[in-house]
């Protein structure tokens, strides 16, 4: 793997990357001992050592960003015919290979976990762990109150799997309802079809948050950005109310 120096420090910590040009104009980073003061030097950060000021540069094979997904691009990291989110990447993020957290269907916009960590996906996707996924949902149809009830129960879906129960709340009922929808479970179009079990029809998705992380409401549609160091180690350490539940 072979990515741009400076790319590689902001990544470690070693400040933003205008902070990192900084440094490598200084004088203060080498690589294999030779200095590298042109920010666009590629590494390989597996292979070569990198110091700043003398000091080895720990090489973290992780990358966790966090995608305000646009409709019309599918959650994979490749297809033949359609565009992917990984292709929506910059070069130097995909080096690390991430793949998308769980799917969002072509046309469901909004928050979307891209890793490269195994272990901390499956912590997110585990049906066991039953970690909420809470969407914007407009909806055609007047939702109302027995609806409400009906998710808070468990509804049928087509194929005659019970739901388990999903948090509904109207923003704004009428022809068209504004809804936000809390599930803990992730069936294939499962937002879609538990409205559908009542008679009405998504009309546009959008996931507002995912387990304890919320979309950053600073992220256009299509843009994405790194999580922070605190973000990972919310999600790492998040443990679901009904996780916890278990057993009892
Ligand atoms: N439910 C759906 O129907 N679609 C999604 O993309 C996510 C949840």
């Amino acid at each position: 793997m072979e990515l741009r120096i400076d790319k590689l420090l902001a990544h470690m910590g070693y400040g933003t990357r205008k902070e990192v040009k900084k440094l490598l104009k200084s004088g203060a980073v080498k690589v294999d001992g030779a200095p590298v003061r042109d920010a666009k030097t590629k590494v390989r950060p597996d292979e070569q050592i990198v110091t700043v000021w003398g000091e080895t540069v720990e090489y973290k094979p992780f990358i966790y960003l966090m995608m305000n997904k646009p409709s019309g691009v599918v959650s994979a990291t490749e297809d033949a015919v359609e565009e992917t989110v990984v292709d929506l990447l910059e070069e130097e993020d995909r080096a690390f290979s991430p793949f998308p957290v769980g799917r969002l269907d072509k046309d469901t916009e909004g928050l979307l976990l891209l890793t490269n960590d195994g272990q901390l996906a499956h912590q997110l996707l585990s049906p066991k762990k039953h970690v909420p996924k809470t969407y914007f949902a407009v909806v055609d149809g007047e939702v109302t109150e027995a609806d409400v009830a009906a998710f808070q129960r468990g509804v049928v879906l087509d194929d005659g799997y019970e739901t388990k129960p999903a948090k509904l709340v109207v923003l704004k009922s009428g022809l068209r309802s504004d809804v936000e929808v809390t599930i803990t479970e992730g069936k294939f179009h499962q937002v879609k079809r538990m409205f559908q079990a009542v008679g009405k029809r998504v009309v546009y998705l959008k996931r507002i948050q995912m387990g304890p992380l919320p979309l950053d409401p600073d992220l256009a549609v299509g843009e994405y950005r790194e999580l922070t160091d605190e973000e990972v180690g919310m999600l790492k350490q998040y443990r679901p109310e009904t996780d916890e539940k278990k057993g009892t």
